[in-house]
């Protein structure tokens, strides 16, 4: 047999070695050793780790790469971004979105992102940020899978149109039913705003992914809310609670009772570790809180948790460069997931878990699935993490659709090496 495209000598991320991948109609057709047949095109993996592409779950692509525009946002805090973004909203025509949009999605692609989950603020009555990124989403589809989120970013019932364009934004084909309770007038407010969302959601058919509880909030519980609806409704395993940040400074004792009605509803978790860590706590002095949902014991009760970047330079975040595995580092350090096995998890929080939280058919290494894959310059999953490993390859549908040289530095020292190759320094008992 002929095929389009074979991976030698690769590392999967359970840990197979020297394991070749041979892909055909853009679809992976063999996973095995030592496969001996002719292809148009032969990429020598070295013993390097090929992954499934990364999926980001939680994106604002109609602010990205919007930073300074028309102001930086001084206080650092989620509620100057959130009255920085309502004044970029009006002097934002489709053609801005669109064209930072498909920049970003550019560096996406180089970064090994395969599928993106993006919340567009549908807080606007010409729908501008929901006209251009439905106009993205059909622009990228062949090299990048694009979710969009109907999210009310000034409170479906604080603002007065929301629920209107909320509506109209799902008529245009917007594929999710957002919400941000928190940030309704009040508690009871809130609470309603998810009882109402998850409605419209049962009654069409789609899945909720709700900004919830994102605040330093004790006594928040619209989390709670969300997985009483969600179980009230049947939507066990549609529903994701995004950012869940209220939960890092609740009780205890009140903790072990919410994680199992969360069981219980089947809701996803997707907490953003980089913008997480950057406004949250705010209000502290010291000792200050992180502000991360309580990653190890939602993992620990078997919730699905895919970490999101959430922003990259715009009103809340201003650095970001749609690398993934910033975003584990990061969620890896601020949840202490030290051990071994948490650390490859928090592989797993930017790949499997994610694309499990977006229902993406067809995504693995499996005989069958989308040959989608990217190449790094790492040994293992753990290893990529540590190094944020370059993405030397990167395939959509079995063919190459981005590289980059490996991150090689020369030396000028004498009587030491003349390269370093960062991806060489994992210790033999560690599988280097
Ligand atoms: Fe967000």
């Amino acid at each position: 047999m002929n095929f389009d495209l074979i991976i030698k000598n690769a590392t999967l991320p359970n840990g197979q070695i020297g394991i070749d991948i041979a892909c055909k109609d853009g679809l992976i057709a063999a996973v095995e050793r030592d496969i001996k047949a002719e292809a148009k095109e032969v990429i020598d993996a070295k013993g390097q780790l090929v992954s499934p592409p990364f999926i980001d779950p939680h994106f604002h692509m109609d602010a990205t790469l919007s930073l300074g525009t028309p102001r930086l946002n001084v206080s650092g805090t989620l509620l100057e971004g959130i009255a920085l973004w309502g004044e970029l909203k009006p002097v934002q025509s489709i053609d801005d979105i669109v064209e930072r949009a498909l920049r970003y999605c550019d560096l996406a692609v180089s970064m090994g992102i395969g599928a993106i989950r993006s919340h567009v603020d549908i807080c606007d009555d010409e729908l501008t940020g929901v006209q251009a990124l439905l106009e993205v989403r059909k622009q990228v589809a062949p090299y990048l899978d694009l979710q969009l989120v109907a999210f009310p970013q000034d409170g479906v019932f604080r603002d007065p149109t929301a629920q209107e364009n909320l509506i109209r934004s799902l008529d245009m084909g917007v594929d999710i039913v957002g919400g941000i309770p928190h940030f309704e007038r009040t508690m009871q407010d809130g609470a309603a705003s998810v009882k109402h969302l998850c409605e419209i959601a049962a009654e069409r058919g789609l899945m909720v992914d709700m900004h919830c509880d994102e605040s330093d909030d004790p006594l928040s519980r619209h989390v709670e809310t969300l997985a009483y609806e969600t179980t009230r409704l049947g939507l066990q395993g549609r529903v994701a609670g995004s950012h869940l940040t209220s939960m890092h400074s609740m009780d205890n004792y009140y903790v072990s009772k919410l994680i199992p009605l969360m069981v219980e509803a089947g809701l996803h978790v997707i907490p953003n570790p980089l913008i997480n860590i950057m406004l949250q706590g705010r209000h502290d002095s010291y000792p200050k809180r992180r502000g991360q949902t309580r990653v190890p014991e939602l993992k620990a009760a078997g919730l699905t948790v895919g970490f999101g970047s959430d922003c990259v330079m715009d009103p809340w975040y201003s650095l970001g460069k749609a690398d993934m595995l910033d975003v584990a580092h990061m969620g890896l350090h601020v949840g202490q997931l030290s051990s071994r096995a948490d650390m490859a998890w928090c592989f797993d929080a930017v790949t499997s878990n994610s694309a499990q939280i977006m229902g993406l058919e067809g995504y693995g290494l499996e005989i069958g699935c989308k040959a989608n894959m990217v190449l790094l310059q790492a040994k293992d999953p753990i290893e990529a993490i540590r190094l944020r490993a370059t993405r030397l390859t990167v395939i959509r549908a079995g063919q190459v659709i981005a590289t980059s040289q490996p991150s090689i530095s020369a030396l000028r020292l004498p009587g030491r090496p003349d390269s370093v190759d960062p991806s060489q320094y994992a210790p033999a008992s560690m599988g280097g």
